[in-house]
């Protein structure tokens, strides 16, 4: 560093500064170094500053070419300042970058996109088939009343058909002691629980989830989902059942299936149903079978007319009003439809599983 001199500047003297502040500054490697170099040379006190200010005391000629040349000393000062500090930075910048490790030209991980549950994707498919055909989607309570759960559908306390639904009580005392609380077995309570809030004609399905006391293997989980359907109106006949669950039949599996309806009992439908679909695996041949179990059909849901004790309880006129009512388990759709062995798969939550869908 050049001290600031007394003396009037020469040429020499300024070509020194110049000499001397170069090579300082290419040996500075950090920004405050650089500043204090900065402050040095070109501050209020810095030594070029001194020699512009001593100008003044030159005689004219020497003023105009000695200031000239002070002048280029600072523009050249300043723009060496200016690389040496981008070179500071750059440095800076790969230094950082090699120790952190900093790939920058590493691609990005994808971030993951959520999909819909397979339940929920076949509830949905499910509920389309039925609204294109005039149906309404309602919900209803998981924790319901034995009221609705059992009493409405025609299941009187102490009926062995109780024995149907392994039921899940609350822990609830009414103090009338009649209001028992459970988790609902199934969604047929929403059928008593429609038709109390409204008149025909009523086309619904509730889509669900239901629980049961029950232990678990490939076919049965103690929560499942549900789709139940009502219909009810005038002159509504088994005919209307058949239609109906046909052309659901077809939509789900296609449209060369062919159904088959066998007599089955659920104490809120009379006649009562089930209804099987000929397998779509092995085209009705039965042959060594997995899906149909060499049967041929494959059982798909529970359906029958309304039992007319179920809409005099509602208080309709069963002179007038009659339905149909259905109901299916989506998981055990789904399985058929996907091939999929085992129940406890869908709530496992294994990402292996589940992305597949
Ligand atoms: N709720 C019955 C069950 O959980 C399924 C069912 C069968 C519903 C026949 C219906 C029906 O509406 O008509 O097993």
């Amino acid at each position: 560093m050049t001290e600031p001199s007394a003396q009037p500047p020469t040429a020499q003297s300024i070509d020194e500064i110049i000499r001397s502040a170069l090579a300082e500054l290419e040996s500075l490697e950090n920004l405050e170094a650089v500043d204090q170099w900065r402050v040095s040379y070109l501050g209020r006190r810095g030594s070029l500053t001194a020699v512009l200010r001593s100008l003044s005391s030159l005689e004219v000629e020497e003023r105009r070419t000695i200031g000239a040349r002070a002048n280029q000393a600072k523009i050249t000062l300043e723009d060496r300042l200016e690389d040496r500090v981008r070179h500071i930075n750059e440095d800076a910048l790969k230094r950082s970058a090699s120790r952190d490790r900093l790939d920058v030209t590493l691609p990005g991980r994808p971030a993951l996109a959520g999909r819909l549950h397979p339940t929920t994707k076949i509830v949905r498919e499910i509920c389309n088939v039925f609204v294109a055909m005039g149906f309404g989607v309602v919900e209803g309570p998981e924790v319901e009343w034995d009221h609705y759960n059992f009493e409405m559908l025609n299941i009187p306390k102490g009926h062995p058909a109780r024995d149907m639904w392994n039921t899940l009580w609350m822990d609830y005392e009414d103090p009338a002691g009649e209001k028992a609380m459970l988790l609902r077995t199934h969604t047929s309570p929403m059928q008593a629980r429609v038709m109390e809030s409204r008149e025909p004609p009523i086309r619904v399905v509730v889509p669900g989830k239901c629980y049961r006391y029950e232990a678990t293997d490939a076919t049965h989980e103690w929560h499942f989902y549900q789709v139940e359907g009502l219909a009810v109106g005038e002159g509504i006949t088994f005919a209307d059942l058949k239609g109906t669950l046909y052309e659901f039949a077809r939509k789900m599996f296609g449209e060369e299936r062919q159904i088959r309806f066998r007599c089955d009992y659920f104490p809120f439908v009379e006649p009562g149903v089930d209804l099987s679909i000929d397998c779509f695996a092995c085209d009705g041949d039965g042959d060594g079978c997995r899906i149909c179990r060499d049967s041929g059909w494959i059982e798909i849901l529970g359906a029958g007319m309304v039992h007319p004790k179920v809409l005099e309880g509602v208080g309709y006129d069963t002179g007038k009003y009659t339905g149909f009512a259905f109901g299916m388990g989506p998981e055990r759709i789904a399985m058929l439809k996907y091939g999929i062995d085992d129940i406890r798969h869908f709530y496992a939550n294994d990402l292996r599983f589940l992305r597949q869908f």
